[in-house]
């Protein structure tokens, strides 16, 4: 193996072997040569300088190249090292084996994240969050991709670049804050309804929370756990906070950005360096195959929650940060986090949002990380040996040995052998899921409105203001005044007192009840399981 590694070693140790120490030394060039680097080669005291001199060619040179790209959405993040513990033996319902035993010990790391900002962006603005967690688990790295908010605003990832160009800064003078940049955004969320659900979430505290400790996280998709056996459940994966959900009020979050722009990760790394480690419960609300649409939506829909009234969350294990990163760069910046580094025993869902997000993630990385090699990089690499015949391409950080690097193979005895899952016992992909069907070009899914009513509706008064004058002050930043009427009427198909305190808010003409959407959340049906269903 070319990276063995003891099982259960936690990421800093691991990583150790990659700490470069300067303690006591002295200077190098990158090829390790002794050299004094404060003086350029020149002709004399005065120059000329000298295009030999390849020692002050390398250090510039270096330090011309220190950028590299940043992630092209959720950019602005900060990350810590951790363990996830198992609360038991789960094989009952997955073959991953991080979940096979009870107290079993697996090395993580989570990165949080704002969505639209750039790299040195205020933490504090609103805005979605991101919550990923990567597992390096004994049979390889599971990412746990996910939001701190369990519904998204698009169901189509041919949708996504739209969403984020209308999000990010107005293209004219990249100000986020003024000129026409709320215009867009506003414009985007009154167009796509299928925005309206998970435009509320973040409206209301989630979208400013108050650090990064008090946030719970959600996988937002519908995935699969798969059993040795081939048996396969529906899930939707919970991070559950143990320190509780708080978040800021608008006021407190502008101060704290006027303050420090680095709140969230300064408040993450002062604790973690204290001593008093966040931790998190990971959960999976479990459906049965059989119950994709029972419960009055699909559950491939990714605007949608499983309310816990219908499907309670059973608690798997516990995660706790308690390490931060030795080098922001080396670790928070290069880790590559990618919902299809999934482990046997976890499967996908057929989720148009989710299909199209395991083909972006790794199509980006190689633009970000320059080539296909990131896997190799320290953060990146799994803790367990790797055996392929992917080979070359730019900074390659292995010497493979085999000489012979394909399949099939008589030459090479040492060639890996393909397993199967009698050899892994187990499965990726659940041998129950199967597809066919007409193609067509058109959306999946069509009620954006009853979970985004279902929602308003459980907020208590104080909530329900803390969301009209986010909505407010959001929107008095937009100057056309039709977006601002649009707005209204979008939020107007979603509840009408809402969209009357919104409208009182901007100074808008109060809009009439919808008669085509606003059934005041009355339930309208019963489910398949004879669960009520809320009325679209
Ligand atoms: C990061 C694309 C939806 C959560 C990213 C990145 C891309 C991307 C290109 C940058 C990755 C990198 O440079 O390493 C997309 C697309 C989506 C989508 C195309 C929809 C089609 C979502 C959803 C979630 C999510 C639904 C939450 C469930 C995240 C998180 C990160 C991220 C947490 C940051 C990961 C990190 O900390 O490194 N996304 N995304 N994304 N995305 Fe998405």
């Amino acid at each position: 193996g070319q990276n063995a590694n003891t099982v259960g070693e936690t990421d800093p140790e691991f990583l150790s072997q990659y700490y470069l120490n300067d303690t006591g030394s002295y200077m190098t060039t990158d090829f390790g040569t002794p050299i004094q680097d404060q003086s350029t080669l020149k002709v004399g005291a005065r120059g000329p300088t000298l295009l030999e001199d390849f020692m002050f060619r390398q250090k510039l040179q270096r330090f011309d190249h220190e950028r590299v790209p940043e992630r092209v959405v959720h950019a602005r993040g900060t990350g810590a090292h951790g363990v996830f513990t198992s609360y038991g033996d789960w094989s009952n319902i997955t073959a991953a084996s991080f979940l096979s035993a009870e107290g079993k010990q697996t090395p993580v790391f989570t990165r949080f994240s704002t969505v639209q900002g750039f790299r040195g962006s205020p933490d504090t603005v609103r805005d979605m969050h991101g919550f990923a967690t990567k597992f390096y688990t004994d049979e390889g790295n599971f990412d746990l991709v996910g939001n701190t908010v369990p519904v998204f605003f698009i169901t189509d990832a041919i949708q996504f670049p739209d969403i984020i160009h209308a999000v990010k800064p107005e293209p004219r003078n990249e100000i986020p804050q003024g000129g026409t940049a709320h215009d867009n955004a506003w414009d985007f969320f009154s167009q796509q309804p299928s925005a309206m659900h998970t435009l509320l979430w973040f409206m209301a505290g989630h979208g400013i929370p108050h650090n990064f400790r008090h946030v719970n996280g959600y996988g937002v998709h519908t995935f699969r756990l798969v059993t040795a056996d081939g048996a396969s459940k529906l899930v939707k994966f919970h991070w559950k906070s143990l320190q509780g959900v708080a978040a800021k009020v608008w006021e407190e979050a502008q101060a704290a950005a006027g303050k420090n722009i680095d709140y969230m990760r300064q408040d993450l790394f002062n604790n973690i360096a204290a001593g008093r480690y966040p931790e998190w419960e990971l959960g999976v609300q479990i459906m049965d195959e059989s119950q994709m649409l029972a419960f009055g939506f699909d559950l491939l829909d990714p605007t949608k929650i499983v309310p816990e009234e219908y499907v309670p969350i059973t608690w798997l294990g516990k995660m706790q940060l308690n390490a931060n990163p030795m080098n922001y760069f080396a670790e928070t910046e290069q880790i590559a986090m990618h919902p299809g580094h999934i482990v046997r025993g976890i499967d996908f869902s057929d989720d148009p949002l989710l299909q199209g997000r395991l083909y972006s993630y790794h199509d980006t990385q190689i633009n970000r990380h320059g080539g296909p090699n990131f896997e190799q990089i320290p953060i990146n690499r799994p803790r367990v040996p790797i055996h392929n015949n992917n080979r070359d391409g730019f900074s390659q950080q292995y010497i493979p040995l085999n000489n012979a690097p394909y399949t099939p193979n008589t030459l090479d005895n040492d060639s890996p052998k393909q397993a199967n899952q009698t050899v892994g016992n187990g499965f990726f992909t659940a041998p129950g899921r199967h597809a066919s069907g007409h193609l067509v070009r058109q959306p999946a899914f069509s009620d954006f409105y009853s979970q985004a009513r279902l929602f308003w509706n459980s907020l208590v008064p104080a909530e329900k203001q803390f969301v009209v004058n986010a909505i407010v002050f959001e929107n008095s930043k937009v100057t056309n005044t039709v977006v601002r009427q649009n707005v209204i009427t979008a939020i107007n198909l979603v509840d009408n007192n809402l969209a009357v305190k919104v409208a009182e808010g901007l100074g808008l003409p109060h809009p009439k009840p919808n008669p085509t959407f606003y059934h005041n959340n009355k339930t309208c049906c019963v489910g398949t399981f004879g669960q009520p269903v809320l009325s679209v």
